[in-house]
């Protein structure tokens, strides 16, 4: 573990983020042991605050986000000793100035500024964090998305950036990898010897990753206007999920052997351009229904019943990746908010046997078997397979589809879920860049959606509408059922 004295910076310190996620992941790696001593938190915004005052606030916040049972008043005072607060605007040379001389960092100090601030204000952090002298060569900078709207823009915020920081001190947030579940499919793939063999064109019929949402846009309908699910959920978190599925295996665990094989299924990603948006992707909006037994509004009248939007809430999208393992398997994508349950889900679909001796028997038709990875809410691992009904039958063996189930939750007993953020964390303060996104693979998964966001604007600018608590628009079932496929529920 690091020796120096690590400060983390948030800036943003007083918003949503930072108080819902950022500040209670922290409680939970300090009352675990996993926060050296040698590490201390400022929070940092614009807001004028007395520091007392910031205090009080991260303590209502984490008592209202932290469950009961994991929340200690004495641990907490001593964590409310690791933290400080700065006003420091974004914009304001001057303040940087004076938040150098407030942070007094020794050379033996290691900073990390940790960005929970819109995307707009990341170069002028970055800038004015330069010219304050605070950057040195071990100063750590943590991104959190949205980095850019578009291939285009993304570029130009990574270049403002990369004028201040090395790439590897970039730490680019995808809270994805961040969770347990999305880990173990690295460690399903590469600590096994079982699935490899059967992980190609050869063996496997088609995968279906699904992240599905019973929440609305809960109070973000302006940044989520702007953006669509397309490009809050596929562009990072499901790409991401895909490029662990689908990578080849790399030589060790190391930051860029890791990175190098995702980057290169991202590139290999077929692009959907042009007139193709119609025929591979499903664009939804919901309407008001039902969710989780209550009436919910539309997405268009969460906003007082005035706005007009054209923003989709839903996508479901079929692609392919052109090289030789997957060569013809196609990947089916789907997410969306208002549905009737939250879930996410890698679902693969290995393909029939080649021969059935069993057809003559009648009444039991073969599956193909299925692996099925839950990442949420449960997580587990399922293989369904043919199995014999046991007991006697007149026409002599009887078959039906059972799961061999690994419940991750029952084979490890954990005292609490760990949030995604603290293993995030850890790597940040352990200077780890393994689980963060490098920045080509931001950029060649941009560029893929930019081609889907083009094609949308050009042939199929509005969203289908579904009802809330629905699975989205028919289409989304055409788009699986036209190629002999279903959607796993
Ligand atoms: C965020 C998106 O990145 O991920 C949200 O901006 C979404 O819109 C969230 O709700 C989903 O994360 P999780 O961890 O709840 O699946």
């Amino acid at each position: 573990m690091n020796k120096k004295h690590c400060t983390i910076v948030i800036f943003g310190g007083n918003g949503d983020l930072a108080t819902r996620m950022l500040l209670p992941s922290l409680y939970h790696l300090y009352t675990d042991g996993y926060l050296p001593d040698c590490v201390s938190i400022v929070g940092a915004a614009r807001q004028q605050l007395d520091p007392g005052a910031y205090i009080d606030l991260v303590h209502t916040k984490l008592k209202h986000y932290i469950h009961d049972e994991h929340f200690d008043e004495d641990q907490w005072k001593s964590f409310a000793g690791r933290l400080r607060y700065c006003k420091v605007d974004a914009n304001e040379p001057e303040d940087f100035k004076a938040f150098a001389a407030f942070l007094s960092l020794s050379e033996n100090d290691e900073l990390v500024c940790y960005l929970s601030t819109s995307q707009k204000l990341y170069g002028a952090i970055c800038r004015n964090l330069k010219q304050a002298g605070l950057v040195t060569a071990d100063t750590r900078v943590v991104m959190e998305k949205p980095i850019g709207q578009s291939l285009e823009s993304s570029k130009i915020i990574n270049d403002n950036v990369a004028e201040i920081f090395p790439e590897q001190n970039i730490f680019r947030i995808d809270h994805y990898l961040g969770k347990e579940t999305v880990q173990n499919i690295l460690a399903m793939r590469f600590a096994n010897s079982l699935f490899e063999p059967l992980w190609n064109t050869a063996d496997i019929d088609h995968v279906q990753i699904t992240t599905s949402e019973t929440v609305g846009v809960e109070g973000r309908w302006s940044y989520y206007n702007d953006s669509g699910a397309l490009r809050d959920m596929v562009q990072n978190h499901m790409l991401q999920l895909l490029a662990l599925i689908a990578m080849e295996p790399p030589s060790d665990f190391d930051p860029d052997a890791v990175r190098n094989e995702k980057v290169k299924v991202l590139r290999s990603l077929r692009p959907i351009i042009d007139k193709d948006v119609q025929g591979h992707t499903v664009r939804g909006q919901y309407t008001s229904g039902s969710v989780d037994g209550k009436i919910v509004p539309g997405y268009c009248e969460e906003q007082g019943g005035v706005a007009e939007s054209t923003t989709e809430t839903f996508v479901a999208i079929r692609t392919n990746i052109d090289n030789w393992r997957w060569a013809g398997v196609p990947f089916y994508l789907r997410t969306g908010k208002r549905l009737p349950y939250r879930y996410s889900e890698v679902y693969i679909q290995f393909r029939h046997v080649p021969h059935s001796i069993f057809s003559k028997l009648g009444g039991s038709e073969l599956q193909p078997n299925k692996l099925i990875i839950r990442l949420q809410p449960e997580e587990s691992i399922k293989l369904l397979l043919m199995n014999k009904v046991p007991g006697l039958n007149q026409k002599g063996i009887k078959l039906k589809e059972v799961p061999l189930n690994l419940s991750l939750t029952e084979a490890f007993k954990k005292p609490r879920r760990r949030m995604a953020y603290e293993r995030l964390f850890l790597d940040i303060i352990g200077n780890n860049t393994t689980l963060f996104v490098r920045r080509d693979e931001i950029e060649a998964a941009w560029s893929w959606t930019d081609g889907i966001i083009d094609g949308w604007q050009n042939y199929m600018e509005v969203p289908k509408s579904y009802q809330a608590g629905t699975w989205g628009p028919s289409a989304s079932f055409a788009l699986t059922e036209r190629h002999g496929h279903t959607w796993h529920e």
